[in-house]
């Protein structure tokens, strides 16, 4: 399956209850493996989760850490970028030219950099005290 139908078919999975907009997220790792994740939300509403956040968070628990290429899908038909806090998460398992695939639910895709979508990244070095 592609990534592409991967995050789709884990869009048909989001739990949206509240905000009826689904949302798709599958990545692959430099190693090849693939995770796929989708939002989670919940009747207390900040707890909900986005869906790139699932995906990293499988592919943390399988013991990977190097995302190669990203897509997300939502039910709309301009694509959906990912939230600002999911940037954060992205940059977190990406280097900055890692392509981020953003996709509209009739075809429209758009494509852009780690580094394009969260320019200035807070990263790890950033904690060095130097
Ligand atoms: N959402 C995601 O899953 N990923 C994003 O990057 C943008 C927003 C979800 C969160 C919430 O469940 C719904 O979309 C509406 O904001």
């Amino acid at each position: 399956m592609s990534l592409i139908d991967t995050a789709r078919a884990a869009r048909d999975n989001a739990y949206a209850r509240y905000s009826k907009f689904r949302v798709g997220a599958a990545l692959r790792t430099s190693s090849g493996a693939v995770f796929a994740g989708c939002n989670v939300e919940n009747a207390a509403y900040p707890e909900g989760t986005c869906a790139e956040a699932g995906a990293i968070a499988a592919m943390v628990l399988a013991g990977e850490r190097d995302i190669a290429e990203l897509v997300v899908i939502a039910d709309s038909v301009a694509p959906v970028p990912p939230c600002g806090g999911c940037r954060q998460k992205i940059a977190e398992f990406a280097k900055p030219d890692v392509t981020v695939t953003m996709l509209g639910c009739e075809g429209a895709q758009v494509h852009m950099s780690v580094a394009d979508l969260l320019p200035g990244a807070f990263r790890a070095g950033h904690l060095g005290g130097g």
